[in-house]
């Protein structure tokens, strides 16, 4: 297995749980992370929960000589690449913050492992590619490429980039990790999600809503072509993510070229469904109104994982129930996040 790790946007939610991962595995990491989205809390709690610190850099993946400077200085022979903005509303109020980070930091990270003689790269990619899917489950094949908003767009240009090396280099080994919808938390309740303000996602809204700092959930339509009418997902737990993408850098030491992998269950979970296990996980009750369709939600969306298993020998173990617990566990011992 790989000795040293960079992971870049190691201290978000992902990353920070993915580092957790790494360390338990003895590897050594280099998180590099600009703190936008983030603290260093959660690499503390990850060191707390491991024993072992990472080695954090606070810095921007757009700054190539501090990049370049970082592949001197550590035997790095992989990096997992997290870093990016992710809020889909944003993106659309904030097309070239998104571009400039996701895409521009993208650049700028592969040309500096050009210049170093790294060629092994994960990129956290999103169901997002593949806007609104003609049939579910969603395999990796289908026709990808109109997202609906800039966010989505970012994740999708890269993955072009990301193919385009491979294609022209053969020393590349890239997986592009396309994950379903990450929810939960690690099993201490040490490390978990902690968005920035109103939660624009389902999970860190109910779990606040549970708790009581927010009045109500709003759930947004009920009238979409699904069993209950409301919008189904492919919710997987964030270790089980993890997890993959372990499986996935092992896959990468045998394996050349860019490789598209589904990160998902397979399993999709209406809105009402994940209110009712909340509810059971947390014992509260998660009161809840009904409203319009956002814009830009399609109605069902979830994964046809066999491509994982079949290649990297990975599948999501955690159900519902447990992403339930984890997010809800998280959320009452951290009502206010790492603050
Ligand atoms: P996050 O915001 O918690 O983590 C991203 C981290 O990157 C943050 O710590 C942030 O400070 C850092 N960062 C942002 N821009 C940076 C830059 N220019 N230089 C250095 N660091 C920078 O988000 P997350 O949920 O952990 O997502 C991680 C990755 O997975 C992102 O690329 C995201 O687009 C992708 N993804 C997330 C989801 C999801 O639902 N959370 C779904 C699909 C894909
Ligand atoms: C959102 C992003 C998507 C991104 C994914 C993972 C949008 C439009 N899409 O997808 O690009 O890849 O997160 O980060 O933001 N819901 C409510 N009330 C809420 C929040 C959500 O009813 O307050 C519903 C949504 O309509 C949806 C489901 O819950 O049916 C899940 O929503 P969310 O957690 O935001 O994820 P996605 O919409 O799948």
């Amino acid at each position: 297995m790989t000795s040293t790790v960079i992971v870049t946007g190691g201290a978000g939610y992902i990353g920070s749980h993915t580092t957790l991962a790494l360390l338990q595995m003895g590897i050594d990491v280099v998180v590099l992370d600009n703190l936008s989205n983030s603290t260093t809390a959660s690499l503390e709690r990850a060191a707390q929960i491991t024993g072992r610190s990472p080695v954090f850099v606070q810095g921007d993946i757009r700054d190539e000589a501090l990049l370049n400077g970082l592949f001197e200085k550590y035997p790095i022979q992989t990096v997992l690449h997290f870093a990016g903005l992710k809020a889909v509303g944003e993106s659309v109020n904030r097309p070239l913050a998104y571009y400039d980070n996701n895409v521009t930091g993208t650049l700028t990270l592969c040309k500096a492992m050009v210049r170093a003689g790294v060629f092994r790269l994960a990129f956290s990619s999103s169901a997002t590619v593949y806007g609104n899917p003609a049939i579910v489950p969603i395999f990796e094949s289908v026709t990808t490429g109109m997202p609906t908003n800039p966010y989505g767009c970012s994740k999708y240009m890269i993955e072009q980039v990301l193919q385009d090396l491979a294609n022209a280099d053969p020393r590349w080994s890239i997986a592009l990790l396309r994950y379903f919808n990450p929810v939960g938390a690690h099993e201490s309740g040490l490390i978990g999600e902690d968005p920035n303000g109103i939660p624009n996602n389902l999970l860190p809204y109910i779990a606040q809503v549970a708790v009581g700092k927010l009045p109500e959930l709003v759930v947004f339509g009920n009238d979409y072509p699904t069993a209950d009418g409301t919008g189904v997902r492919d919710y997987i737990h964030v270790m089980d993510l993890a997890e993959g993408h372990l499986r996935a850098l092992e896959a990468l030491e045998t394996r050349t070229g860019a490789h598209v992998w589904n990160l998902g269950t397979g399993h999709g979970y209406s809105v009402f469904e994940v209110i009712r296990a909340f509810e059971a996980a947390s014992d509260r009750p998660v009161p809840y109104r009904i409203a319009p369709r956002r814009t830009g939600d399609i109605a069902t969306c979830y994964a046809d994982p066999s491509k994982a298993m079949r290649e990297l020998g990975w599948k999501a173990k955690r159900g519902l129930p447990e992403m339930m617990r984890d997010a809800w566990r998280w959320q009452q011992m951290n009502p206010n996040g790492y603050r």
